[in-house]
């Protein structure tokens, strides 16, 4: 290895300037400015160039500047080739600056045009999930009949999800819904299991008449199959007003029905028991599009507000009457879409959902 100390620093020294009258020694001096500036490839290496030939410790302006410390007689004549030789290096200067400027300019035109017939490139926009869409859609259907929206928690107190429905604690319905209790037990919550604890929490706060949809995500514990999931959502429709009879119940659902089916669909009810309601009835719809042709198909429970309910909530039920509704909307999305295995509507691969249209 050879030992670096020993080498001379790279040079900051003063270059020995030729001597300004010998021609041959100029001659070499414009030829290797003459080389650098040709070679200079860039704007930035030519004046790089430029300093190192024109520039005050060049060997051409110390030449030059050496001329003062000749005889008279020789000034002259060093004065003149001094003269034509840095005219002749600042003249490839100049004309290689205009060069390279020009292939600057040519070089941006190239590299920023712009292809106005290019295809844009799209930016993939999500779709909005059908649970949403539908959801909004019955919204909408009962908004537009004058009813309001309601919302209640999701983390329900056992007393509004079971016991002011009429549920009592001995009472076998309560098996039948499979519920989630939350710990500890003497906080006494679930995860309600159905939006029927909307319909006494609207009672409980709202002026009569009431006219609320409530939609909402429930819990049941089931296990995930094509045909159930643990989590999924119900409207509930709730009217409490003096003189409300079963005929203002189903002409309410007919119209909803044909809303959501078109003029060919209908309703039947068929007698069924709920602790809430008395009377209580199976809606079952007639989907006049329904795959492989037009049938009865079970779509939620209703009924006339069960008097005990009313009294739970405050309302008299000598004065005031009420009916209430409640349907699945994941089961709605399957029998009107023709979905046929549920775990595709939580599964969120946006592949599905844009089969629903773009709907934003
Ligand atoms: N809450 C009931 C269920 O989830 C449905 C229902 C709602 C029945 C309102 C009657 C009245 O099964």
């Amino acid at each position: 290895m050879p030992d670096i100390t020993a080498q001379t620093p790279p040079s900051t020294a003063v270059v020995d300037a030729p001597d300004p009258t010998d021609e041959a020694a100029i001659d070499a001096a414009v030829g290797n400015a003459l080389a650098a500036i040709a070679a200079a490839a860039t704007l930035e290496e030519l004046k790089v160039a430029r300093l190192a030939h024109t520039g005050e410790k060049s060997p051409l302006s110390l030449a030059n500047r050496s001329i003062g410390a000749l005889p008279k007689d020789q000034k002259a004549v060093a004065g003149k080739l001094m003269g034509a030789s840095r005219g002749r290096v600042n003249k490839a200067l100049a004309a290689r600056t205009t060069e390279l400027e020009a292939e600057d300019a040519a070089r941006i035109l190239v590299e920023e045009t712009v292809d106005v017939t290019a295809a844009p490139r799209r930016r993939r926009a999500g779709a909005r999930h059908p649970l949403s869409i539908l959801q909004e859609r019955v919204s909408d259907i009962f908004v537009g009949m004058g009813w309001e929206i309601a919302e209640g928690p999701e983390l329900e107190s056992e007393w509004f999800n079971f016991d002011a429905l009429n549920f009592r604690p001995d009472h076998p319905a309560r098996e039948m819904q499979d519920t989630f209790f939350v710990e500890p037990p003497e906080a006494h919550l679930v995860l309600r299991t159905h939006t029927s604890p909307v319909q006494v929490r609207s009672m409980l706060e709202r002026e009569l008449p009431i006219y609320v949809l409530c939609p909402g995500k429930v819990f049941r514990t089931d296990e995930l199959d094509a045909t159930h999931t643990p989590v999924f959502h119900q409207f509930e429709g709730l009217a409490i007003d003096k003189g409300l009879s079963m005929a203002d119940l189903r002409g309410t659902l007919e119209h909803f029905a044909r809303q959501m089916f078109g003029e060919g669909a209908g309703i039947r009810l068929r007698p069924n028991y709920f602790p809430f309601t008395e009377p209580s009835a199976e809606l079952d719809i007639w989907h006049p599009g329904a795959k492989g042709g037009p049938r009865w198909i079970e779509w939620g429970g209703c009924g006339m507000v069960h008097p005990k309910v009313l009294r739970a909530a405050g309302i008299d039920p000598e004065v005031y009457s009420g009916f209430a509704f409640g349907m699945g909307i994941e089961r709605t999305l399957m029998f009107r879409n023709e979905v046929s295995d549920m775990r595709d509507m939580i599964e969120g691969d946006v592949r599905f959902s844009e089969h629903f249209g773009m709907e934003i």
